[in-house]
């Protein structure tokens, strides 16, 4: 059985960005899987959906199974419990999440004595194998967050994602803030880990380089779709969908900032999730765009062995490459505006998770949980 089964995600902001239009994923154990798109297609979004920590207001529908288990329904006592012990986030910009005033080896330490009911003197002891886990010496467990570099509090953010031992991490952007050598440190420890621990991982970048050298597979967004699926390597050097193509171009070496917002070679932004373009979302920025592609949105199809791609080019037998203008002319559109089921709306739940996660965590209590903050963020006990 899958570890994660994402069907039909859909979440739509107050105000009516449409921030995830239907997204299907799956992760085995031991799979990393890398969610790649320029800022605003919706990655982040997808991420806090995982784990119910969309804010109030915010319209879901689909389902997020994680070990069979639907998180979006499940009562909030429940959520609580799958949150660090099933899964974790690891945000970038480790520096706000972490509590300024308390050690770090207490903030590792305090969601083990939460969940585990580990004696203190035991969750000292997991907090200072977790650290040398990481890479940090077990004595750092007594260091302040300003007493560490940038990347130190990031590998202390991921120890703490760690700490429950987690069956899937979520890592959105977990290096974006570091440079480049502690970039490449940073993901060869999460890869290294989740090697190790056959947990499942999802990370999430703008870089697709990057994931493509990190993950086992790769999903590329396009406003709050996936529009290309398939093993990264593939993906990475030869992309079905134009928009997979236009970001493995402009990312040709790994880590490349100037890339973030605007990829080298494609014109425009990506549309506003409030008012996302008839037909395929990316008909005004592609460079092949056919004259019914403004009218007709395309489902993913078989692109290729265990691949996907959204694109009127791509054939049926999985043939069609973008540019040979076959395929799918008869295709009826699909319908995609608005979320059809709406259920599992996280308002008041989501609200006062947010609430108990600012206030009720001892050591770890400062944490901002703003939409505004990053650093592990499924801390509530
Ligand atoms: N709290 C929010 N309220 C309204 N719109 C939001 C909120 N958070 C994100 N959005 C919008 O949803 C879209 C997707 O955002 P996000 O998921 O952060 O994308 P990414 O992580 O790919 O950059 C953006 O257009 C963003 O402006
Ligand atoms: S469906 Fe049309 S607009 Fe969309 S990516 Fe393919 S060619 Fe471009
Ligand atoms: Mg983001």
């Amino acid at each position: 059985m899958s570890l994660l089964e994402v069907r039909d995600l859909k979440v739509t902001y107050p105000g009516g960005a449409a921030a995830v239009r239907g997204v299907d994923l799956s992760l085995a154990p031991g799979e990393k899987l890398g969610v790649a798109g320029e800022s605003g297609c919706g990655k982040s979004t997808l991420a806090l959906a995982l784990l119910r920590l969309l804010p109030p207001g915010a319209r879901v529908g689909g389902e997020v199974l994680l070990d069979g288990e639907d998180v979006l329904t499940m009562k909030w006592g429940r959520v609580r419990a799958v949150r660090w012990a099933g899964a974790s986030i690891v945000f970038q910009g480790a520096m706000h999440s972490l509590n300024a005033v308390h050690r770090i080896g207490d903030q590792i330490a305090e969601p083990i004595l939460l969940h585990r009911r580990a004696t203190p003197a035991g969750a000292r002891k997991r907090a200072g194998e977790l650290l040398e886990q990481v890479g940090l010496p077990a004595a750092r467990a007594s260091a302040y967050p300003h007493e560490l570099s940038g990347g130190q509090r990031q590998r202390v953010m991921i120890a703490m994602a760690l700490a429950c031992d987690p069956r899937l991490i979520v890592a959105d952007e977990p290096t974006t803030a570091l440079d480049v050598m502690i970039q490449a440190q940073i993901l060869r420890l999460i890869e290294g880990l989740v090697g190790e621990q056959d947990v499942g991982l999802i990370m999430i970048s703008h870089d697709l380089a990057v994931l493509a050298d990190t993950c086992d597979r790769l999903a590329v967004m396009y406003a709050g779709r996936v529009v290309e699926e398939g093993p990264a390597r593939q993906v990475y050097d030869d992309a079905r969908h134009p928009y997979g193509r236009a970001l493995a171009e402009a990312f040709p070496t790994i880590g490349d900032p100037a890339s973030r917002f605007a990829p080298r070679g494609l014109p425009g932004d990506p549309p506003d999730p409030a008012a996302v373009p008839s037909g395929c979302a990316f008909h005004p920025r592609c460079p092949v765009a056919l004259d019914l592609c403004a009218a007709q949105d395309q489902p993913l199809r078989e692109a290729g062995a265990r691949r996907r791609a959204a694109c009127v080019h791509v054939g049926s037998d999985g043939t069609g490459t973008p540019g040979d203008g076959t395929a799918a002319e008869g295709e009826a559109p699909t319908e995609d505006a608005a979320p059809a089921r709406e259920g599992a709306a996280d308002d008041g739940g989501a609200s006062a998770e947010r609430g108990a996660s600012a206030e009720g965590e001892g050591p770890a209590g400062g944490r901002d949980a703003s939409m505004e903050d990053d650093g592990v963020r499924s801390s509530a006990p």
